[in-house]
């Protein structure tokens, strides 16, 4: 049987192997080299409060207050679980020992066909690789998960260097500038967009750790 299975899904061209038979729309836990993708939880709200306070991480995301509370972190924790805040929000945690570290998401767009990816990680976590390989396991996910989705956005702010870099390196190409609204930089904010296609995404698959 699975044998069959197997050649069933060899006999297919490759873009149709990377299309799931079935589009699914839950948000299963991602394993990674040194991370574990899963939903936030209430022990993640002092970690959660602790890193989010913070100036350099708020003025950077769209929806993020300043300062940040423990009940800002509890009230994140709650609407995620009741699937207020998109449908796919994840904690970023340690692989070793289960930090809590960061979060990312992807949120679906008025375009059914694209969803829109968003990350943040605590600042002592910064510069080690963590935003790259937690993108490119929910990118990965995405894509090979959801059959209708054609396209992943990523926007940054023009000043935010480190999360350009990340777009980059997940293989997202510039498509234009925009406005956005920033809570804790009180109003709107220049922003680049970029997008990665599927088609973009299969080529990178193949070239395998040259990503
Ligand atoms: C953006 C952010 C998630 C990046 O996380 P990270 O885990 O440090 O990212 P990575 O380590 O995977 O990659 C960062 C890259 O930026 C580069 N970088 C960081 N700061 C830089 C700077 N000031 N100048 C040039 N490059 C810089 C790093 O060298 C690295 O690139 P490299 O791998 O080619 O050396 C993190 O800085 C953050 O949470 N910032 C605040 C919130 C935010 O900006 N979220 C994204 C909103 S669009």
């Amino acid at each position: 049987m699975q044998g069959e299975l197997l050649r069933a899904s060899q006999s297919r061209p490759p873009e149709e192997r990377l299309r799931p038979d079935r589009s699914r729309s839950d948000c299963p836990v991602l394993l990674s080299r040194s991370l574990v993708l899963r939903a936030p939880h209430e022990e993640d709200i002092d970690a959660l409060a602790h890193l989010a306070n913070n100036a350099n991480i708020a003025t950077m995301v769209s929806r993020m207050p300043h300062p940040y509370t423990a009940k800002d972190a509890a009230d994140f924790v709650r609407r995620t679980k009741a699937g207020e805040i998109g449908k796919c929000v994840y904690a970023i945690t340690k692989g070793d020992n289960g930090a809590f570290m960061g979060c990312c998401a992807l949120e679906p767009q008025l375009d059914e066909h694209t969803l829109e990816i968003g990350y943040w990680l605590g600042e002592p976590y910064w510069n080690r690789g963590y935003a790259t390989e937690a993108a490119h396991a929910l990118i990965d996910m995405a894509f090979r998960t959801r059959n209708h989705i054609d396209h992943i956005d990523a926007r940054c702010r023009v000043t935010n260097v480190a999360s350009r870099r990340v777009i980059q390196k997940c293989g997202f190409q510039f498509q234009g500038s925009g406005m956005i609204e920033c809570v804790a930089a009180g109003g709107m904010v220049p922003v680049e967009w970029f997008r990665l296609d599927r088609k973009t995404w299969m080529s990178l698959r193949s070239w395998g750790d040259m990503r």
